[in-house]
């Protein structure tokens, strides 16, 4: 496993990371979860993200109980808050940023988290409040590091320029193969910046590992099957871009890759992703995809892989 620098920060995290959304809130059954977590130590990945709102709280407890017999120092945390947790909490304001941190740090069993991040701009609360609310708990060490998730090149330039507070260090937005959007205007002002890339979903759920055929039926193990974790894959699972897919394998293979580890090898491709956060049912695909780092794709790679997906590269239009 090779480590990238986290922005500015002095975190060393893992190129390619494991997150908890659909699958340890619930969607996966207690072991395989835990064999995921072990996996992922084995094979080198130090950075695990969470958020507050994934099964409202399930996720953090998951790792808070798998985590807490491993030494704290050993690995790098993440977790976020905005969402609604109940009817009343929710959002960026600073009555919610200490509430939901202290809640978070309770089902995660620890002192701080490493990183801790507005999981979307809070348009209902002042800029300059959340800021000096996110700048009072990493002085109190609860975070160590700020960060956000899905926030336009505008909002992160207003929190650039407020001044006398904690600085951004990350940003997360969804990039893969199929969605280039934060290429525009989150990648260059985040650079300019100091702030690294952790990016979500860059197997596109699953859909890049080539696991959905056109035409064929769904498999029944694979995510788009699982009723607890399929509520966000249809746009994803239409004929052209499945098509588009099946054609990026032979390329893969002469490569001598999994199309999963071509898709994260993709992400990596730009040094401004200091890492690609994966989700994963298994522990072989923890493996899977952990031997992406590392790996380099030739400019001629880049330029087929570009030539077959244009057609079918998606945009918030
Ligand atoms: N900030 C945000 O708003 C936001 C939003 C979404 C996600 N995230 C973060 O990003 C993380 C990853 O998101 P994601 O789960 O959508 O990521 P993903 O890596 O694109 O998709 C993960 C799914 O793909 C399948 N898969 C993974 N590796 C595979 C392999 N090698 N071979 C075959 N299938 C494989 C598994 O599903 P099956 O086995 O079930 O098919 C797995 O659960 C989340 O856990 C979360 O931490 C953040």
């Amino acid at each position: 496993m090779k480590y990238r620098q986290l922005g500015d920060s002095d975190l060393q995290i893992s190129e390619i990371s494991l997150g908890s959304w659909l699958t340890y809130s619930g969607g996966v059954e207690r072991e395989a979860a835990e064999q995921c977590v072990r996996k992922a130590f084995e094979v080198g990945i130090n950075f695990f993200d969470t958020a507050n709102i994934y099964g409202k709280g399930a996720s953090e407890l998951f790792l808070g109980e798998v985590l807490k017999n491993v030494p704290r120092e050993s690995y790098i945390l993440a977790t976020k808050l905005y969402f609604p947790m109940t009817e009343t909490d929710s959002g960026l304001s600073r009555v919610q940023i200490h509430k939901q941190l202290n809640d978070s740090l309770r089902r995660l069993q620890t002192d701080y988290v490493d990183l801790y991040q507005c999981h979307r701009y809070d348009e209902n609360t002042p800029l300059e409040e959340t800021m000096i609310a996110l700048t009072e708990v990493v002085q109190e060490g609860k975070a160590r590091y700020i960060g956000f998730s899905e926030w336009n090149a505008e909002q992160i330039k207003a929190a650039i320029e407020i001044t006398g507070i904690e600085k951004f260090m990350s940003s997360q937005p969804q990039y893969s193969i199929l969605w280039r959007e934060p290429e525009a205007e989150v990648f260059p002002v985040c650079a300019e910046n100091g702030i690294g890339q952790i990016v979500w979903s860059p197997l596109a759920q699953g859909v890049l590992t080539g696991k959905y055929k056109a035409g064929q039926p769904i498999p029944q193990d694979s995510r788009a099957a699982n009723d607890l974790m399929n509520v966000f894959i249809d746009r994803l699972l239409t004929e052209p871009i499945l098509n588009a897919v099946e054609r990026l394998r032979p390329i893969a293979a002469s490569e001598n890759l999994s199309l999963a580890q071509f898709a994260l090898a993709w992400v990596l491709r730009d040094k401004r992703v200091s890492s690609a956060i994966i989700g994963a049912t298994r522990p072989e695909q923890v493996a899977d995809n952990a031997a992406a780092s590392g790996v380099r794709l030739s400019p001629e790679t880049l330029t087929a892989i570009d030539e077959i997906i244009k057609s079918v590269i998606l945009s918030a239009d």
